[in-house]
């Protein structure tokens, strides 16, 4: 994003010096450095206020520093911390338990950020598929979707269809057919494939922009996996825990993934904390020293993930995005702005597509918006994602939008 660094104050300046030196550059930021949070807010080191309509991804679904999520994670602290997998430990007991009958599977695995999870997924996949389905060693294929986004490992931007992800990083991981999103034709085309034992997709691509798929997709993809004997696993990692309205975006179409997949908001963004979630006969298939990780399910994450999935529960945070994000969405429409050429989303995950005649507006669009006050970043070129934890009221949505408004003025009238 061009900025003139004679617009950018001094001390923010400095900041983005030191870190331009000695931070690898595999991020483009906005010219902005943040100090502090408190529930939709964030302040930079000017002390200027933001409307955070990012939610770190929609990992700070419940607010920054939500007060019961950090009193969880500093008594814990006081407590223990690590005790690696090698031993148990009483939260782990506590969450595992917790977790499970949360979301309805016999077991958990709890691994750190999303892309391990999704790594955990597509092993546990191919497992069940080598020791349940009798899928011949070495021949299991897993499908994909154009589009999609599910982390940053070698053996994820092997089936990425994003060139920017994946140039310069091959060679790439095997055993993936990729398949159009929204497309059931070519997904029955695809499972007719023996060796496919899993179909791994996000109920909405968010990093794709937002990209809703049409009605019944979700519910017509788990039949015809049913169907074929495949696993359909769900990347809810962005789309769950109350985002898009509901506690995932798969209840939507009342689907229940064989293997779920759950990341950034289990913490509630205050540490990493990922989880894979399925039944016996999927979830048995790893024996012990056949997965694991350092720190999955240390007990500061157990307490932290119970906090932070009490906090959706007791603030009825789904019901919330719901009806939150159908006033947002018909406010934005209201607008009628002609850069706006479609305003789409669940819930309080949004996007708009800016459709102008400069190339940039929508990299423009942000720079305004964030001198007005409210930050939010492009994905993709001509889109913005609208995301604000879910905490925030409806006068503050409100006044979200008159910055929306206001902050369109730069694009024309
Ligand atoms: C759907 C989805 N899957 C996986 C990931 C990767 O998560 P992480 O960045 O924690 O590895 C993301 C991150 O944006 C995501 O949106």
């Amino acid at each position: 994003m061009e900025t003139n660094r004679h617009q950018i104050p001094d001390k923010t300046i400095d900041y983005i010096d030191i870190e331009e030196q000695h931070g690898a550059h595999n991020y483009h930021p906005l010219p902005v450095v943040l100090t502090k949070g408190l529930g939709p807010f964030v302040w930079d080191v000017e002390g200027k206020r933001y409307y955070d309509f990012l939610s770190g991804y929609s990992a700070v679904n419940q607010g920054h520093c939500h007060p019961k999520i950090v009193e969880a994670l500093t008594e814990q602290a006081k407590q223990l911390t690590l005790t690696s997998r090698a031993f148990h430990s009483d939260k782990m007991a506590e969450y595992t338990q917790y977790v499970t009958r949360y979301f309805g599977y016999d077991k958990v695995l709890p691994m750190n950020t999303g892309v391990e999870a999704v790594e955990t997924a597509l092993k546990l996949a191919r497992k069940w598929g080598y020791v349940v389905k009798g899928v011949p060693d070495n021949q299991a294929k897993i499908i994909t979707v154009d589009g999609n986004f599910h982390g940053r490992t070698i053996n994820v931007i092997s089936f990425s269809t994003d060139p920017n992800a994946r140039a310069g990083f091959g060679p790439f991981m095997p055993g993936y057919l990729g398949i159009p999103y929204n497309d059931l034709n070519a997904l029955r085309d695809a499972l007719a494939d023996e060796n496919v034992v899993g179909f791994l997709v996000e109920p909405i691509q968010g990093e794709a922009g937002v990209y809703v798929p049409d009605d019944g997709y979700l519910a017509a993809a788990k039949l015809l996996c049913d169907e074929h004997r495949v696993l359909f696993i769900g990347d809810e990692i962005q789309t769950g825990l109350s985002r898009t309205g509901k506690l995932l975006a798969c209840d939507h179409e009342n689907v229940r993934p064989d293997i779920l997949i759950l990341g950034k908001a289990l913490s509630g963004g205050v540490m990493p904390i990922s989880a894979v979630l399925a039944d016996d006969e999927i979830m048995l298939t790893i024996a012990p020293g056949e997965h694991g990780s350092t720190y999955g399910g240390n007990p500061l994450a157990c307490a932290v993930a119970i906090a932070a999935l009490e906090v959706l529960k007791n603030e009825k945070l789904a019901d919330r995005a719901a009806e939150l994000g159908n006033y947002f969405r018909s406010a934005l429409n209201e607008l009628g702005h002609p850069a706006i050429c479609q305003v789409r989303g669940k819930g309080l995950l949004n996007a708009i597509v800016i459709s102008h005649s400069i190339g940039n507006a929508a990299d423009i669009l942000c720079m305004e918006l964030m001198k007005n006050g409210l930050l939010a970043k492009p994905t993709h070129g001509d889109k913005i994602r609208f995301a604000p934890p879910l905490i925030i009221s409806k006068d503050e949505l409100e006044e979200s939008i008159d910055i929306i408004r206001k902050s369109l003025i730069v694009l024309g009238e």
